[in-house]
């Protein structure tokens, strides 16, 4: 038995947990939106076309703020075809999934389904073909409250209050060359730093997110960064990270430690961004917004899912439906692990994707909808990971990558919520042999009891939940956990994700 030695000091804190961590992402992409949130005609659809048991499931997963409508597909939108009769909204072509979009959805229509699942609304402007006019327009249809043409053009739409949108994002992955209008670090930051001047003319309460890299491999990491923030660092919140990840050339023992490259992401992120804070001297600090991560088998989209025929623009086609495993889950718990474990600079984050694409929601056209494996440390951790993150002193066994060098067997984080006073320990065993005997030190909580302890973990690692069998995988009751003098002990199978709470 392989054993590790984990600390907790409730006093001793990170910074408070922002809901907003817990957020997701709903772009115009694939059957995300049309045949995903959105069936008119399905057995559970409301009167306004929105099926109700994909909305009972998100509000089960615990999401909080949802951006939209993209991604990629923000960058050529006009976000005007989204609004008014919808019989009479263009159809267009989207040159981002070579699609058709019907525009049968818009802003009105994504923010009634938000209201009906609890959610916040984060919008993306299209800084690729567009810029700051039709981001001032967009921004007074939505906030204005009325006696303007577009806030009147709203109210005639049946939206008589505003949305009321808070947080703003300045475009999407400026820096990627599939990007339509994406430039260099000094184009694109002179056009965010006018457009979000322009927007705070309007509200100087707005929270403006303004594109980082498109992930930590891309040419230009780092130096795009400083730029971009050189460029709007008085005028916006937070910088945006983009990371995916897959196993690649089947290595898995690196693909599980997905989570240490997520660290250092942030840490290089948070590095720059203080930077340009100290060579400014300014006493305001940048944070993160994490607004697209996931495990997405990229390489499926590139050699499968792609549609290139100049003739072929379909309308929600079946693309990136990538079925998630355990060995998935326990990776994509580990990212959350990370996300939380940054708590004082990650102040905002999305899961790309929510439903079908990406997604830990699937759906069958006029059949039924399931929770992928991803599904349940997501909801777990949004309904248990509350208050403050706390430091924590870990001593575990570390094993060889081939892509990370030595890294920990295990990774935890503890939150501590001072409302119910309950502390909660996520960890995982990334190990694909041993069975991890931890034992966690709660001398400095006092008499503590495991209220509650569950584990994804499963003998085929590569099991998932289907159309087929949607109940095959789930959370199970760790009975291991023993509570000792001033210890709780638990056993961590391999390739398995835990959370318990202490109270
Ligand atoms: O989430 C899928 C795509 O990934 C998004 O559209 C884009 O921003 C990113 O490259």
């Amino acid at each position: 038995m392989t054993s590790a030695h984990l600390t907790i000091d409730p006093h001793f804190v990170v910074g408070p947990i922002n809901r907003r961590l817990f957020g997701s992402f709903v772009e115009h992409l694939g059957r995300c939106v049309y045949d995903g949130i959105y069936e008119p005609g399905h057995p559970e659809a409301d009167k306004d076309g929105f099926r109700d048991d994909v909305a009972a499931l998100v509000r089960e997963l615990g999401v909080t703020t949802v951006r939209y409508p993209g991604g990629n597909f923000v960058s050529d939108y006009r976000w005007e075809d989204g609004v008014g009769p919808v019989d009479q909204r263009p159809r267009r072509l989207d040159l981002a999934w070579h699609s058709t979009e019907t525009n049968e959805v818009g802003l009105d229509e994504f923010a009634r389904w938000l209201r009906k699942v609890d959610g916040e609304l984060m919008y993306a402007v299209n800084l690729g073909t567009r810029g700051i006019e039709h981001a001032l327009d967009v921004l007074e249809y939505a906030n204005h409250r009325g006696g303007t043409e577009l806030s009147e053009r709203r109210i005639a739409n049946g939206s008589r209050e505003p949305h009321d949108i808070r947080v703003w994002c300045l475009g999407n992955e400026m820096d990627g060359p599939w990007q339509v209008g994406h430039g260099t670090p000094r184009e694109y930051g002179r056009l965010a730093v006018k457009t979000a001047r322009a927007m705070r003319q309007y509200d100087p309460t707005l929270e403006l997110v303004v594109c980082g890299s498109s992930g930590a491999g891309m040419p230009l990491f780092g130096k795009w960064e400083r730029i971009v923030l050189e460029e709007t660092y008085d005028e916006v919140d937070f910088i945006s990270c983009h990371a995916y990840y897959e196993p690649v050339g089947g290595d898995l023992e690196s693909f599980l430690a997905s989570a240490v490259d997520m660290d250092r992401f942030i840490d290089s992120v948070v590095a720059t961004a203080d930077h340009v804070k100290a060579a400014r001297r300014s006493d305001k600090t940048i944070n993160i917004s994490f607004d697209e991560w996931n495990v997405w088998y990229q390489s499926r989209y590139a050699e499968v899912d792609r549609i290139t025929d100049i003739d072929d623009w379909p309308v929600a086609p079946r693309i990136l439906e990538d079925t998630y495993s355990v060995l998935d889950a326990v990776v994509f718990g580990n990212l959350l692990i990370s996300l939380v474990r940054h708590a004082d600079r990650v102040t905002a984050a999305s899961l790309a994707q929510l439903v079908n694409v990406i997604a830990p929601i699937m759906t069958e056209p006029g059949g039924g909808a399931w929770r992928q494996t991803t599904f349940f440390p997501f909801a777990t951790m949004s309904r248990l990971a509350r208050g403050t993150t706390l430091e924590l002193k870990l001593e575990c066994p570390t094993y060889p990558t081939e892509r990370y060098g030595e890294v920990p067997m295990v990774d935890a984080v503890a939150t501590h919520d001072p409302e119910s006073g309950d502390t909660a320990v996520f960890l995982v065993n990334r190990s694909m042999t041993d069975t991890i005997e931890i034992g966690i030190d709660t001398s400095l909580l006092g008499d503590v009891s495991v209220e509650w302890i569950q584990t994804l973990h499963d003998d085929d690692i590569h099991a998932a939940n289907t159309l087929a069998d949607p109940e095959r995988v789930g959370l199970k009751p760790n009975d291991s956990a023993r509570v000792l003098e001033n210890e709780v002990r638990v056993s961590l199978p391999p390739v398995s994700w835990t959370a318990l709470t202490l109270r």
